[in-house]
């Protein structure tokens, strides 16, 4: 009794990988779920090395667990955290830890952060990132809750996070729901990347008429380059993996894909803040183009575009390509950042980017080299508006501009979508304009709709009567 130190409810993939991973740094850890099955087979990994206990019963986990006792929800968004909250609750003590490990909207977070800290529990949303095996082996975390209670959990969560130069990717993030809004827009930037890389993909596919074999081995390479990351690393892997005829198994598979919808929520989260986001907007709305498969097959064979040949020269083109993939993923990674610059002010989560940028180098799913650059520059300037004013990331910028530029030029006469490297280069180029059309916007609204604009030469609204 009370002599374990970690408890996790939930003993599906994540709840019991991250189970063993805590059993293997030498924590005791107590585990419950519903399903005897799932309690058998975890009990039986139980051994000197591995103090480990699961149980079906509420009662008995929960006198299982050290005071203040610490306990891990693992279950899908949404209802069934609150309904293990709800079982939980009568077992519990004042200063009791509860952690939603799932990828949560922020806002269920601050509601059950609120109505817990009437009782006197503390809540803590936390983003976890790297999938199954990142849960096992090392995953980032993206705490956020009480910063006094977190000392309870930090010596858990740093030995079983991932580690870059020794530093383990947690740490404390901020007030309230920062764990969930910092993963929310870690997987904002996911989706983005994703699409990028798989618009690269395709205009090696159909613009270049590269073979699978040597689309392949061009990622693999870029994975030793400047783009080396997680993502890039593993499309290597799934261009390389067979079907069980032998043949490339990425060419059996269907082209819609489906989402959970943590990209839409930042997209959607961003228009609320009014932070410019056109990137991760375009991953969105390409999946979400990806699913009107029978409409694509009949506008196909009717939305006709004959494009120019091209005289090609591949190995300038695979250049080319991996300047314009690195300029993009930077400008997707800079619209998160922003964000979670504007969402750190509005929600007061007092956010630090520089130790976001720290604990997204490992574990996670957008790790990459990329991540150090941003860590320096934060550390450099703390109040860092946005990452494109960076020295070091503009001048890379700067010397991909062409690639993109040529990229973008490429692909549109081919006709092949690109939406994300197209809101890339657009986003650069709007930053970079000190003088953008929205007068013109302004007037016209004031014309239609008598809404005022503002002037050059003075301050003060103003209005005209347009049509005289
Ligand atoms: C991670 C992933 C993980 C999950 C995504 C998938 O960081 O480990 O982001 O959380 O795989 O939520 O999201 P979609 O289903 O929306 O693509």
């Amino acid at each position: 009794m009370n002599t374990f130190d970690f408890g996790i409810v939930g003993l599906g993939v994540m709840g019991r990988n991250l189970l063993l991973n805590m059993a293997d740094q030498h924590h005791a850890v107590a585990g419950l779920d519903l399903d005897a099955d799932k309690v058998h087979s975890l009990t039986q990994e139980a051994d000197s090395e591995h103090r480990i206990k699961a149980t079906t019963e509420v009662k008995e986990f929960v006198e299982l667990i050290k005071q203040p006792r610490a306990i891990m929800i693992l279950v899908p968004a949404g209802k069934a955290v609150d309904a293990v909250i709800g079982n939980l609750l009568p077992h519990l003590d004042k200063g009791d830890i509860i952690i939603d490990g799932g990828n949560t909207y922020f806002t269920d977070t601050d509601r059950r952060f609120n109505e817990l800290s009437v009782k006197g529990i503390h809540f803590f949303g936390m983003g976890i990132s790297g999938g199954e095996k990142g849960a096992r082996f090392g995953p980032s975390l993206m705490p956020g809750g009480n910063k006094e209670a977190y000392e309870r959990l930090r010596p858990i969560f740093e030995s079983i996070a991932a580690k870059v130069n020794g530093e383990p990717c947690v740490e404390y993030l901020g007030n309230g729901s920062a764990g969930n809004y910092v993963k929310m827009a870690h997987n904002g930037i996911e989706y983005g990347i994703m699409q990028l890389i798989s618009e690269v993909y395709d205009i090696m596919k159909r613009g270049y008429k590269m073979d699978d074999s040597t689309i392949q081995k061009v990622f693999e390479e870029w994975n030793h380059t400047e783009l080396e990351s997680y993502l890039i690393e593993i499309t290597g892997q799934i261009l390389k993996k067979k079907d069980t005829d032998g043949q490339n198994l990425i060419n059996m598979i269907s082209d819609w894909a489906k989402s959970k919808g943590t990209g839409k929520w930042t997209s959607q989260n961003a228009m609320d803040l009014e932070v410019p986001l056109p990137t991760v907007d375009a991953a969105v709305a390409m999946r979400d183009m990806s699913k009107s498969k029978p409409e694509r097959i009949q506008a196909a064979s009717k939305l006709i575009w004959n494009s120019e040949q091209t005289n090609t020269d591949v190995p300038k083109a695979i250049e080319e390509l991996k300047g314009a993939l690195h300029f993009s993923i930077l400008i997707t990674y800079a619209q998160g950042l922003a964000l979670l610059t504007k969402a750190s002010t509005e929600y007061k989560y007092e956010l630090n980017l520089e130790t976001i940028a720290k604990i997204w180098r490992g574990g996670c799913i957008i790790r990459s080299v990329v991540l150090e650059d941003f860590r320096q520059a934060y550390a450099k300037n703390r109040d860092l508006k946005n990452i494109l004013l960076d020295d070091t990331i503009a001048s890379t910028l700067i010397e991909n501009q062409s690639n993109i530029r040529n990229t973008v030029q490429f692909s549109v006469q081919k006709g092949i979508p690109i939406a994300g490297l197209m809101n890339s280069l657009a986003y650069f180029d709007a930053y970079r304009s000190e003088k953008l059309p929205t007068n013109l916007i302004q007037a016209l609204r004031d014309y239609f709709g008598a809404h005022t604009y503002e002037r050059t030469d003075t301050n003060g609204t103003f209005h005209t009567e347009w049509n005289d």
